[in-house]
């Protein structure tokens, strides 16, 4: 797996073709043609690779040492062969054996979804946790196809009665090879992980509200976020453009000053396995003051994906209770009969704005709703401080929540706006 590794110019790119298995035997929630293409994405989101062609491949059930039938196996290697393709990417998972057997078939390397997921994440996990989960996922992704190996060498050996052939010490010894270094890893993790929690600690003295953006992948968060304030974060039609948290201290336009923070983009089937990997930005979720759920209004599985991100959140423990603004995102893609629909839908919501992050339509009224929300837990009080009172008044204004001071005879009248706690410590520092 590249990890960080600069782009590698020089070499062409490794020309890939993706399949999506739609076997009808399986109840396939999602629309065949829609899974391909965000696989098509997927793969696109890898530097160094090229999409050959793409197809969705329907068979009434998986052939258990080859995946796909005879026929269609010799069907697809011509097309390969005529594309050149050297990769195949297979939407869905692959076992051992049938990777094996289909990586000789057609003279390919082969990744299932899983591997595909594993080299984007490592090729995008930027912080040092992030590289830790990523490599424990994979290691643990190893560990399971040895496993899944070993049953079925066990299983050809079931009749011979011989108990532990050279093959057997072999993968008993990578087994436990990698057990040792997700030992290791998950020691170097429990450290990292104190860090990074001293540095959210740190981060909670910070005076201003933490605002998080998550949302389906490719919902337009980046462009948000960039919209919001001016960054220039990777925006690119890519998935996982922001595996590691992007935070950054801005004054929105219409003046409260926020901790904005960009997350990874969810997924749906997303291999539970991985799951561990995005916590390092999932996390942030948790500290926020207030979540921007950013959907892709004009996606036809845009109420599929909602439903995911909500379970991804409550999974996480993000309660009911946490204030959350949805963002209905992508309006200009809409047809104007679907633009009114989804307009009158919108109004009708509590908490949902309509907006296109790419035109800026809809930005005034959803930075009114940021401050509203972010100012309901706050109350204003005026205080009267004495000259003596300096350190006091430096809290005040170190936290950020004067709103006006006018000196006295005695001292100085400031009026501030704060939450309940600010309001509490305030006590202590007086
Ligand atoms: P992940 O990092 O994969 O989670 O994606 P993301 O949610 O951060 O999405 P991103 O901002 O990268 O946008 C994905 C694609 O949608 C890009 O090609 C954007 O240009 C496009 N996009 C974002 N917002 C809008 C919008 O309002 N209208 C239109 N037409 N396209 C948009």
């Amino acid at each position: 797996m590249k990890r960080g590794a600069p782009q590698d110019t020089g070499t062409p790119d490794t020309r890939a073709w993706i399949l999506h298995p739609d076997i009808t035997s399986e109840r396939r929630p999602r629309e065949a043609a829609l899974a391909l293409e965000e696989a098509v994405s997927l793969a696109a989101a890898l530097p160094g690779l090229e999409v050959a062609g793409a197809e969705v491949v329907r068979l009434p059930r998986a052939h258990p040492g080859m995946l796909f039938g005879s026929g269609k196996i010799a069907e697809l290697k011509e097309r390969f062969q005529g594309a050149a393709a050297e990769l195949v990417l297979i939407d869905g998972p692959v076992t051992p054996v049938q990777q094996r057997n289909l990586e000789k078939a057609w003279g390919v390397k082969l990744l299932d979804r899983t591997g595909l997921i594993l080299e984007i994440f490592s090729d995008r996990a930027a912080t040092r946790e992030g590289v830790l989960q990523v490599e424990m996922a994979a290691l643990s992704y190893q560990r399971t196809r040895l496993v899944r190996a070993w049953t079925h060498l066990e299983r050809q050996r079931g009749g011979l009665g011989f108990v532990g052939g050279p093959g057997e010490t072999q993968i008993e010894a990578d087994r436990r090879a990698i057990d040792e270094q997700l030992v290791r890893l998950r020691r170097q993790l429990g450290k990292v992980v104190k860090t990074r929690d001293l540095h959210r600690a740190a981060r909670a003295k910070v005076p201003y509200p933490i605002v998080a953006l998550v949302g389906y992948t490719n919902a337009g968060k980046s462009t948000l976020f960039n919209r919001l304030t001016g960054a220039e974060v990777m925006a690119k039609d890519m998935l996982f453009a922001t595996l590691d948290p992007t935070m950054r201290a801005v004054t929105l336009p219409n003046g409260p000053e926020v901790i904005l923070s960009d997350t990874v983009g969810f997924i749906s089937d997303l291999p539970t396995s991985l799951v561990a990997a995005f916590r390092a930005t999932l996390e942030e979720v948790l500290a926020a003051d207030l979540i921007l759920h950013v959907r892709d209004i004009s996606h036809p599985e845009t109420e599929a994906q909602a439903g995911d991100v909500a379970t991804i959140l409550a999974e996480l423990g993000v309660d009911e209770t946490k204030p959350m603004l949805e963002v209905w995102n992508k309006l200009d893609r809409l047809d104007p009969e679907a633009r009114e629909t989804a307009t009158t839908q919108a109004a009708r919501l509590d908490q949902t704005h309509l907006v296109s992050a790419i035109t800026g339509a809809g930005m005034d009224p959803l930075l009114d709703a940021i401050k509203d929300q972010l100012a309901a837990g706050t109350s204003t009080e005026t205080l009267h401080l004495t000259f003596d009172q300096g350190r006091a008044r430096a809290w005040l204004f170190d936290q950020g929540v004067v709103e006006e001071e006018s000196q006295i005879d005695e001292g100085f009248t400031v009026s501030v706006r704060w939450t309940k706690k600010q309001a509490s410590q305030f006590k202590d520092v007086l």
